[in-house]
């Protein structure tokens, strides 16, 4: 009997240590599914953002902050984030409309490295 009791409760332990290292993947996984960015409408390619933001900072010969609100991305404070959407919108329909969708026309087109059009 006592005998019993002892594959009984070792086997209890595994399985329990099983449920907790299970639990414990499950944990990180959500952890790392967290969303990276919290307020994009318009971009829908995750992995693209970066090279977009490197795009728009070139084509516009600007800061970050001249669209951002300085340390928050999310943040749409800013008119220049605002109007920087309809442009993303307006290269990518050119570019869909008489390119088929090839990035040809981008930021540097009419920008040429300054934030207003001459
Ligand atoms: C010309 C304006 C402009 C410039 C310059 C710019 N951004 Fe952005 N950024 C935007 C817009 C617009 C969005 C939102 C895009 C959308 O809604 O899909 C955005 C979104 C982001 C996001 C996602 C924020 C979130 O959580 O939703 C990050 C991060 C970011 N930008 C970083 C940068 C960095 C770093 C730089 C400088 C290298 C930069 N941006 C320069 C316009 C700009
Ligand atoms: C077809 C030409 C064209 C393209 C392509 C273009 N823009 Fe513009 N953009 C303009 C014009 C015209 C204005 C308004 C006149 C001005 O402010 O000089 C403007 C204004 C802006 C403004 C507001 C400037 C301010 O100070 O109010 C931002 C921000 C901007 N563009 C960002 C972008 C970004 C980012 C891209 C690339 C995704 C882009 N533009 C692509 C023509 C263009």
């Amino acid at each position: 009997m006592k005998k019993y009791f002892l594959k009984v409760t070792f086997w209890l332990m595994v399985f329990s240590m099983i449920i907790m290292v299970v639990s414990i993947v499950n944990a990180q996984q959500t952890k790392e599914q967290k969303p990276k960015y919290k307020n994009l409408k318009v971009i829908r390619d995750l992995s693209q953002v970066d090279k977009h933001m490197e795009e728009f900072t070139k084509g516009l010969g600007v800061k970050c902050e001249h669209c951002h609100v300085k340390d928050n991305y999310a943040d749409d404070g800013k008119k220049e984030k605002y109007v920087a959407r309809y442009m993303i919108q307006m290269t990518e329909q050119v570019n869909k409309n008489f390119y088929k969708g090839e990035k040809v026309v981008t930021c540097v087109s009419c920008h040429r490295g300054s934030p207003k059009v001459k």
